[in-house]
């Protein structure tokens, strides 16, 4: 039987390069789409620069090469992933036109399945000038989205445009709220540094391994029967070696609505609903890795 074709955008970066081997390691035909080629080639790359619809739309659809074989879906991380990086209105028309294009074209070649790349950085704590208490922990989806940065602003922009594509076509779409994204040689570096808690206080100490990540991204492309959904997505406990009570004591003194007993170094970024609706749970943790 011929393998089942998934798009991967972004695959070319930190977090990309594993949601490409994941799917080729599960048996699929993989192409990356992104503006670089990747540092090591696991599957085809279609240089594409995502804002132009033109070019993503030739890019996955079924004539693009090979194998005449439309998508079952795509996986949209490409984007430029942090604020203040390039100038504050490049960020947003890069990462808003690049996913617009990217369901658009889905839309046009009737793929009805697609993943894409949100951030805990939309509820707007991570980026603020001035730091902005979370308004409960753990937060969870129904936590307001207060950012006041581009970037942050480009995911919750990005997240109605999924509802919108939802509402015009019926397509499927998981918006994962990613945590702070690790990959393998990332974690040496945070535990070395966990004496200074304060380091990783605006992103509430969250983070996922980027092989997790990738896992979630299988299950919700082949998950049947979703709309729009968005979903934390972050491991079960936090990037700091202290209990999380601790933290919240020492640097969230003012945060009064605590929702869940805080039990030894749980996450403040909550990943229940990603867990019911997907059957997901994280695999790997900073205290066991190397
Ligand atoms: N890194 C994190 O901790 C984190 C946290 C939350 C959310 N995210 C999101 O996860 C995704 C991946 O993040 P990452 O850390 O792997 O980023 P990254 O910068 O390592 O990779 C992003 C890739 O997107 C490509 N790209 C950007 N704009 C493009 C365009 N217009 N056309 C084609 N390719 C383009 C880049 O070339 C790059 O290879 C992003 O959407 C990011 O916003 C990341």
């Amino acid at each position: 039987m011929s393998q089942p074709r998934i798009i991967v955008t972004g695959g070319s970066g930190k977090a990309g390069k594993w949601i490409l081997k994941h799917f080729v390691d599960q048996g699929y035909e993989v192409i990356n789409l992104d503006i670089k080629a990747p540092s090591d080639p696991v599957c085809r790359t279609i240089i594409v620069d995502l804002n132009d619809l033109g070019q993503v739309q030739n890019a996955i659809s079924p004539f693009s090469g090979g194998e005449r074989k439309v998508p079952v879906g795509i996986v949209h991380f490409a984007a430029i992933p942090e604020a203040y990086l390039f100038p504050n209105e490049v960020c947003f028309r890069n990462n808003v036109m690049s996913t617009y294009n990217v369901l658009e074209a889905a839309a046009n070649l009737g793929i009805s399945k697609v993943v894409i790349a949100s951030s805990e950085s939309s509820y707007g704590i991570c980026f603020a000038t001035e730091f902005i208490n979370p308004h409960y922990v753990p937060i969870d989806e129904d936590h307001p989205q207060l950012p006041e940065d581009s970037y942050g602003l480009s995911k919750v922009v990005n997240e109605a445009t999924a509802a919108a594509f939802h509402r015009r076509t019926g397509m499927q779409v998981v918006s994962f709220r990613l945590g702070n994204i690790l990959v393998p040689e990332s974690y040496a570096a945070i535990r070395a540094n966990f004496d200074d808690t304060e380091s990783r206080k605006r992103i509430l100490w969250s983070y996922i391994d980027a092989r997790d990540v990738a896992m979630a991204c299988q299950l919700a492309i082949e998950k049947d029967g979703l709309g729009a959904e968005v979903l934390n997505l972050a491991a079960d406990d936090s990037s700091s070696d202290r209990p999380t009570s601790e933290l919240v004591a020492r640097h969230l003194p003012d945060v009064e609505d605590i929702r869940v007993p805080l039990e030894g170094r749980i996450s403040l970024l909550s990943n229940v609903r990603a867990k019911r609706i997907l059957g997901w749970e994280a695999k790997y943790h900073i205290l066991e890795q190397e």
